[in-house]
């Protein structure tokens, strides 16, 4: 198959934010889906996004499939622009389509869906001037995030607060840096879990992956902070959590929360592959924090391919997995 791989190579620039290019992927990561597609016999031209002539280069250049793991260039709904531009073109490509890459970004819209589809999610509100009354619904401790962003991007253990004052302060701050509105929803305490769904002919859901950040008591941050996912590993700062995948779960919980991962790929609309974020309460209630349509997708650190792994499949046959959901729906279509 003559495949196109779209993406966003992560950059050094000094003059931008610490974060601003968290969402994008390592040459390494590149480099590995490159060859994994041409392990499995496809001929691969790789395009970045930032590439001025994007359009006119598919208009030239007519290939069977994009694989896309494109974050986009700008704005709220930029995960769908490259996806936008292949459905004018008429070209297939890999994952999740416009309308659902867009929901995702959003994460107090994507919670209304998944509450009125009876999926639990916590408890929220959101601020978008700063200055609204909080509801008296919510319960402390809250965790403040930017609605539109991923890569855990102005997250950090200083966004979990315990009352008003500290609250406003950080719903502000969300606003004024994330320039977005700030999402306020209840803190779960308890596991953290991510479900991986891989459509592979029938859609499969890949083992649990628990993440244990029990042991993470030097930097004292105990979920998936943006420190935490930009410095996973590094046992110096305390930012080493422990993975186990499958998740030890009992048979009746792990099966709760598969079931809740796979409504929401549904419900969300997802194609091919996404990655739910689940916290367990104490009454081992799956919330569902988020779903990620674009999954991070470096062979070493990404939780997807851990889950992957677990379920016996090779990275090469993963990447392949994803191309051949895509176009055995394209030729369905
Ligand atoms: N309501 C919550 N209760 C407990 N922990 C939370 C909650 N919301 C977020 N977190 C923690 O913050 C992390 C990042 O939050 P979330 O997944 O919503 O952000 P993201 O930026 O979209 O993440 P990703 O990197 O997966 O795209 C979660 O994995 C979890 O550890
Ligand atoms: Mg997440």
């Amino acid at each position: 198959m003559k495949v196109a791989l779209t993406y966003n190579l992560k950059k050094k620039d000094p003059l931008k934010p610490e974060d601003y290019f968290s969402e994008c992927d390592s040459e390494e990561t590149i480099n590995s889906l490159i060859n994994a597609l041409k392990n499995k016999g496809h001929s691969v031209e790789a395009i970045d996004v930032e590439h001025p002539a994007l359009f006119s280069y598919f208009k030239k250049n007519r290939v069977d499939m994009v694989f896309n793991i494109a974050e986009g260039r700008q704005g709220r709904f930029r995960e769908s622009e490259v996806p936008a531009v292949l459905d004018y073109l008429n070209i297939p490509y890999t994952g999740s389509a416009t309308f659902s890459l867009a929901l995702a970004l959003n994460k107090a819209l994507t919670k209304k869906i998944l509450k009125a589809e009876n999926i639990p999610t916590p408890d929220f509100q959101l601020f978008v001037r700063g200055d609204e009354i909080l509801s008296p619904e919510l319960a402390f401790p809250l965790i403040v995030k930017p609605n539109c962003e991923g890569s855990a991007k102005g997250i950090n253990k200083m966004n979990v607060v315990n009352n008003k004052e500290e609250l406003f302060a950080r719903v502000r701050e969300c606003i004024n840096i994330y320039r977005q509105g700030a999402l306020v929803e209840e803190f779960i305490e308890g596991k953290e879990l991510t479900v991986g769904i891989l459509e592979n002919g029938k859609t499969r859901v890949l083992p649990i992956l628990e993440i244990d950040f029990s042991n993470c008591k030097k930097s004292g941050e105990y979920f998936y902070s943006w420190k935490m996912k930009e410095f996973q590993g590094n046992t110096e700062l305390g930012l080493a959590p422990e993975f186990y995948c499958p998740a030890r779960l009992d048979k009746d919980i792990e099966e709760k929360v598969k079931d809740v991962a796979l409504r929401t790929h549904h419900a969300v609309g997802c194609l091919d592959i996404s990655r739910t974020d689940i916290r367990l309460d104490k009454n081992n209630t799956p919330y569902v924090l988020e779903i990620n349509p674009l999954p991070g997708l470096d062979p070493k650190e990404s939780n997807f391919p851990i889950m992957a792994y677990a379920a016996g499949m090779k990275y090469d046959d993963l990447i392949e997995a994803i191309l051949m959901s895509a176009s055995e729906r394209k030729r369905l279509n």
